[in-house]
């Protein structure tokens, strides 16, 4: 091409505009005075608290892919050793594999609900932390189990019970995600929040005790980051409850009953045994379970006997109680832990704790 043949823009300019003429041409905008749609158009701070906390979580301070992973040398374990505990992290990923999607799904909720930037900030660094959770969940299960959890074919009769008793768990946990997606729509943020504070509750405790008892270096570490971690997300939900507890109407304060109860069945699943309102699994789980718990203890994996962890769960319940009680929420009876309270009723489909 020639350089005569190059066409002209559009608008050519032979001097700079007038800004007076130019302000005297424009023609009105559409009036904005309301968010248009999710996307914000203000960065709000009513919790100065909650910015405080996202900023604290900007470097969590860790990574899963600088843990030290090649200090762990799974062939100085036995094979039922590596079975073990890999069963141990796919139990645990039931749970922790849902968080990336379940906050995802709530950050974009606080999005909907036009929450205050600090929220939605919150939310976001959750739905981070949770992927890194994850993270480690499958980097421990494949290298105890190469192509774990199920792409592989155990050599072993406790090989093949972990196998089973994977599918089955999640085959269950596969359940949640319908109940919550429906929750997370209906739910005033109060209840969610209530319910969120459980799951981290829970988590901080799982993390915190397994990290005292672990003596393989990898896994400690990586317990030690994760229950700070979840230390972070319980601060986020108590920041945003001390705001809106307060003004609950009894309504509100019924669903929050009644969810704790729903969210003691589903996490009652890792924390401690899985009732069977929710948990539909075969007669063989729970004795197999045990038999591949007391394996990974003889490999140096700190999990929890039978009644500490009923004692540490029942005190992990205990501290959302305290927290709830100056506000009026009756709290349900637990009979498995041995806490009295409100009998309610379970709605399978509403489950919305989470880790
Ligand atoms: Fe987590
Ligand atoms: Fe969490």
């Amino acid at each position: 091409m020639a350089i005569k043949d190059i066409v002209d823009p559009p608008v050519v300019l032979d001097q700079m505009p007038d800004p007076v003429a130019l302000l005297d041409k424009t023609i009105a905008a559409p009036e904005i005075s309301e968010q248009l749609n999710i996307f914000p158009i203000e960065w709000k701070v009513n919790t100065p608290r909650l910015l405080d906390i996202y900023e604290a979580s900007r470097d969590p301070g860790w990574s899963p892919n600088t843990l030290p992973w090649d200090t762990f040398d799974a062939s100085t374990l036995t094979q039922d050793q590596r079975y073990a505990i890999a069963y141990w992290w796919s139990l645990l990923s039931v749970f922790d594999a849902s968080g990336p999607a379940v906050f995802a799904r709530a950050m974009i909720h606080a999005y909907e609900k036009k929450e205050e930037d600090a929220i939605r900030k919150c939310f976001f660094s959750v739905t981070r932390d949770e992927m890194n959770h994850e993270e480690v969940c499958g980097r421990a299960i494949k290298a105890c189990t190469p192509n774990g959890p199920l792409d592989y074919e155990p050599t072993t009769t406790l090989g093949r019970l972990a196998r089973n008793n994977v599918q089955w768990l999640y085959y269950n946990g596969a359940r949640y995600w319908d109940g919550f997606k429906n929750a997370v729509e209906e739910y005033p943020i109060p209840i969610l929040f209530s319910s969120f504070l459980f799951g981290e509750v829970a988590s901080s405790t799982l993390f915190a005790s397994m990290q005292e008892t672990t003596t393989i270096p990898v896994f400690k570490e990586a317990f030690k980051h994760i229950a700070r971690d979840e230390g972070r997300h319980l601060s986020i939900c108590l920041a945003v409850l001390k705001n809106i507890l307060p003004t609950l109407s009894e309504d509100e304060k019924m669903m929050i009953t009644k969810q704790i109860r729903a969210g003691f069945i589903f996490l009652s699943g890792v924390l401690y045994e899985p009732p069977a309102e929710f948990w539909k699994l075969p007669d063989t789980f729970i004795p197999a379970q045990r038999m591949l718990e007391e394996e990974a203890r003889s490999a140096g994996f700190g999990v929890l006997s039978h009644e500490q962890r009923k004692k540490n769960w029942r005190v992990a319940v205990l501290r959302m109680k305290q927290t709830l009680d100056p506000y009026g929420i009756k709290f349900p009876a637990l009979p498995e832990i041995g806490i009295d309270g409100e009998t309610v009723d379970f709605e399978v489909g509403k489950i919305i704790p989470i880790f």
